[in-house]
């Protein structure tokens, strides 16, 4: 099973397969590591930890005896990463507790590195989040926050559709512009927020903002026998078998309204997004289906300032 999590009714469940261990190269986590120091992080906090997939690739480039506390606001969340850490022989590295981003229940300056990955893009104020993370940073530590833009994808092209006509192109950008519009103004988050990230730590008060790319892509390419393109397959096909896209039915229609869409045009543009996951499912079938897996995903990095004098 790539994604254990998947019918689970809880936040981003369909999103916590196999697939999110290869989101990462090693040895750009090595060289974030060295970028930032790692060598001297002894506490970390992981904040919207899902299932802990972030904190425990950072791992892999931090001190052995570094701790990591993760936190979630969903219990579900927080009982899956702890089984998930034991199963891993890890708990003795990571534990996990419940809490909301907006309110860590953390005394000031308790971590060397606080961080997060795909969280802001779920958070109604991103800015009350990072204004958390940062006041429970020591002096001098790091905030890291892995966010994406996930509205440019609508535009990185597949062999099936490289040359579909503009006017279909540009519907699929509109319907997930709207929903993001739409769900942003629900209170759910963003899900390009990782663009204003960067301003965002700059007037939370961080110093040293820096701004990367993550350079992996997810190239998905015939015979698609890696196990990281069969990790992608079952992914594509779970949400194929159940009436999914980057949301299910009745939430893209929830944020589609919300964003300023209208009911009556919905269902064609539901059709069309859908329509090309059944052409992928064939074009798979007949190994004539690639695509280079291009996507934006920042990493954004603060130094909370040292106290004048220290
Ligand atoms: C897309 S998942 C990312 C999980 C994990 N960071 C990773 O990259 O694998 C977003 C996570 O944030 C959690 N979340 C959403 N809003 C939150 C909030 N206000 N406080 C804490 N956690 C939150 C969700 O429950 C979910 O587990």
């Amino acid at each position: 099973m790539t994604n254990e999590f998947r019918t689970l009714e809880a936040h981003s469940a369909e999103y916590f397969g196999d697939t999110r261990d290869y989101w990462w190269n090693q040895d750009f986590i090595e060289l974030i590591g060295r970028r930032f120091a790692f060598e001297k992080v002894h506490d970390v906090l992981d904040v919207g930890c899902g299932v802990g997939h972030w904190a425990q690739v950072l791992a892999s480039a931090l001190p052995a005896e570094a701790q990591v506390i993760g936190v979630d606001r969903d219990q579900t969340w927080v009982n899956e990463a702890t089984e998930r850490a034991a199963s891993r022989g890890v708990s003795h590295r990571f534990r996990y507790q419940l809490s909301d981003a907006q309110a860590l229940p953390f005394p000031d300056a308790r971590f060397d590195l606080v961080t997060c990955q795909t969280l802001l893009i779920h958070v109604a104020d991103p800015g009350v989040a990072i204004a958390e993370m940062v006041r429970v940073a020591r002096p001098g530590g790091l905030v890291l926050a892995a966010e994406p833009n996930n509205v440019a994808s609508s535009l990185i092209m597949n062999s099936m559709g490289f040359n579909d006509p503009v006017e279909k192109i540009l519907a699929g950008v509109r319907l997930q512009l709207l929903c993001e519009r739409g769900k942003a103004s629900l209170g759910e988050g963003n899900n390009s927020v990782g663009d204003v990230v960067p301003g965002l730590f700059v007037a939370s008060g961080l110093t040293d903002v820096t701004v990367y790319l993550n350079d992996k892509t997810n190239a998905f390419l015939p015979p698609y026998s890696a196990s990281e393109q069969r990790a992608m397959l079952e992914e594509f096909q779970d949400f194929e078998s159940r009436d999914f896209w980057i949301w299910n039915r009745a939430d893209t229609l929830r944020y589609f309204l919300a964003g300023g869409g209208l009911e009556a045009e919905f269902d064609a543009l539901w059709t069309s997004v859908r329509d090309g996951i059944d052409r992928f499912v064939k074009a798979v079938a007949d190994r004539t289906y690639s695509h280079s897996g291009a996507s934006l995903n920042y990493l954004v990095a603060g130094r909370k300032a040292r106290e004048s004098g220290i």
